[in-house]
């Protein structure tokens, strides 16, 4: 049995995240690792009552109210989903993890960085991904807009240089066997040229499974 991942995709609204997570997955599930793909805030029926509370038009709260939300969601899913999940030695990909609470409540809402870490630490009890891939377009393609995505381009423009801040910050992270943990996918390109660099991403991942006792 191979040994458990947790893969990450993150990044602004409308970078084709989910397309990049059915794609991965499509591809795990031919080469015979099918993985768990959760999507945040998602992934279990409290988290998904969540949702609903969350990207609701009409709902007004405030910003650490939403923080809170989303650090209820992701510590059931983690606890009900991705943890059981990598125990068993599956691959889970998530659709979005803590750093969208960093990069939409810390740098577009304002709430104090301290509490967006804390919230964090409490959801995830310390479970950090694999790897993280973060998506990036110069021209993101909002379809529809929920709560969220109704704020205004100056949440926005925060929200994705708050991302490119988090990339810097952790540029120098690299797992023990020296892949990058967090990697910046490519600006241009269609969706297959960004679909390779995901693979390229991931591959020394799966392959440094050989000889670590999987
Ligand atoms: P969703 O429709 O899943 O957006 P996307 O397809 O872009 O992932 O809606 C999730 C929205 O919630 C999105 O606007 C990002 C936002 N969000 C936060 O503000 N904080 C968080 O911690 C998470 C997980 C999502």
């Amino acid at each position: 049995m191979g040994r458990g991942h947790l893969i990450v995709f993150e990044g602004a609204d409308g970078v084709g995240k989910s397309t990049q997570v059915g794609l991965l997955a499509a591809w795990l599930a031919a080469a015979g690792r099918a993985a768990v793909v959760v999507r945040e805030p998602g992934g279990t029926p409290v988290g998904e009552a969540i949702r609903q509370l969350l990207l609701q038009p009409d709902h007004v709260m405030e910003p650490l109210t939403e923080t809170l939300l989303f650090g209820a969601a992701r510590h059931e899913v983690v606890e009900r989903v991705i943890r059981p999940a990598l125990a068993g030695g599956r691959v889970v990909l998530a659709d979005r993890f803590t750093l969208s609470t960093v990069a939409y409540q810390h740098f577009g809402a304002g709430v104090p960085r301290a509490h967006v870490d804390t919230v964090n630490d409490w959801a995830t009890g310390g479970l950090v991904p694999d790897l993280t891939l973060l998506l990036t377009a110069p021209v993101p393609r909002l379809t529809h807009r929920d709560r969220m995505e109704q704020r205004d381009d100056g949440f926005h423009d925060r929200v994705r240089e708050g991302y490119r801040m988090l990339s810097r910050e952790h540029e120098e992270d690299t797992s023990p066997s020296g892949w990058r943990r967090l990697v910046v996918l490519p600006q241009e390109g269609d969706t297959a040229r960004v679909a390779a660099a995901v693979l390229d991403a991931v591959r020394p991942l799966l392959d440094g499974e050989e000889g670590r006792g999987a």
